[in-house]
């Protein structure tokens, strides 16, 4: 009988994306998430003698799949990938949509489609731990741009991860937090700011973060309960205003 909660090893590959590496210490078994290369991942299963049980894919963009032919070459194991983008990912096995379920040992997710950044996004939501692998929809203080998807979509998809559970923990691919500070801070200092948020809560967010990229500790997982508070793209309230950020944002 499982006695341990699974756990989550943040594997740091290219210049700023992570790969998610669910674990489950009592199975010795392990998921992998968005693996955009093949070889940490190899190492830490083989150092640590795990089995792979599945390979989940948020969305097409490269940096996200490109390792995942090596990685099952040589960990056999399903690849779950987004329906909506069957022609874009080749080594995509089983083809998910929205209320999907997954079971891969102990560990579970529901699909959600979160279109917007490409038009299948999809996120992995395990109900159980209150844990959403969420790819390029929301970063830290920020939010994925807009590729494909319209800007109604990207609101739409906001809106559902900022009704989730308030304890949920966001793990999105991207350590881009930093980068959105100066955005949001930027934000703060214009007279007529559209944030509604208190520049109290952007402060301690601030300190807290630049503690923990001080000695180069991840800012991810997010906390929903936090990000709520001070990440503009949640607190626009209107798809007019979220519009105005994400292309204030681009002009950044
Ligand atoms: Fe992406």
């Amino acid at each position: 009988m499982n006695t341990t909660r699974p756990r989550v090893e943040l594997l740091p590959i290219f210049e700023d994306n992570y790969v998610f590496l669910l674990i489950d210490d009592d199975t010795q078994e392990a998921v992998v998430i968005d693996p955009g290369e093949a070889s940490k991942v190899m190492t830490y299963l083989n150092e640590h003698g795990l089995t792979l049980k599945g390979v989940l894919i948020t969305h097409h963009h490269k940096d996200h799949i490109a390792g995942v032919r090596p990685l099952i070459e040589k960990y056999p194991a399903p690849v779950f990938a987004p329906m909506k983008n069957k022609s874009q990912i080749p080594d995509g096995q089983f083809w998910v949509q929205e209320g999907d379920e997954i079971d891969l040992g102990s560990m579970h997710f529901s699909v959600m489609e979160l279109p917007g950044h490409t038009l299948g996004h999809v996120a992995f939501w395990n109900d159980d731990l209150k844990w959403l692998f969420s790819g390029d929809v929301l970063f830290g203080l920020g939010c994925g741009r807009l590729f494909e998807g319209t800007y109604e979509q990207m609101y739409n998809s906001l809106q559902r991860i900022k009704n989730l559970p308030p304890e949920t923990l966001i793990y999105c691919t991207h350590e881009y937090t930093e980068m959105n500070l100066q955005f949001c801070k930027m934000l703060s200092s214009l007279d007529d700011s559209p944030i509604t948020g208190d520049d109290e809560d952007l402060e301690m967010y601030e300190n807290q973060l630049l503690n923990l990229r001080g000695i180069n500790m991840p800012s991810v997982p997010l906390k929903l309960a936090i990000e709520t508070k001070v990440n503009p793209f949640l607190l626009a309230h209107s798809l007019e205003q979220f519009t105005y950020l994400r292309e204030l944002r681009n002009k950044q």
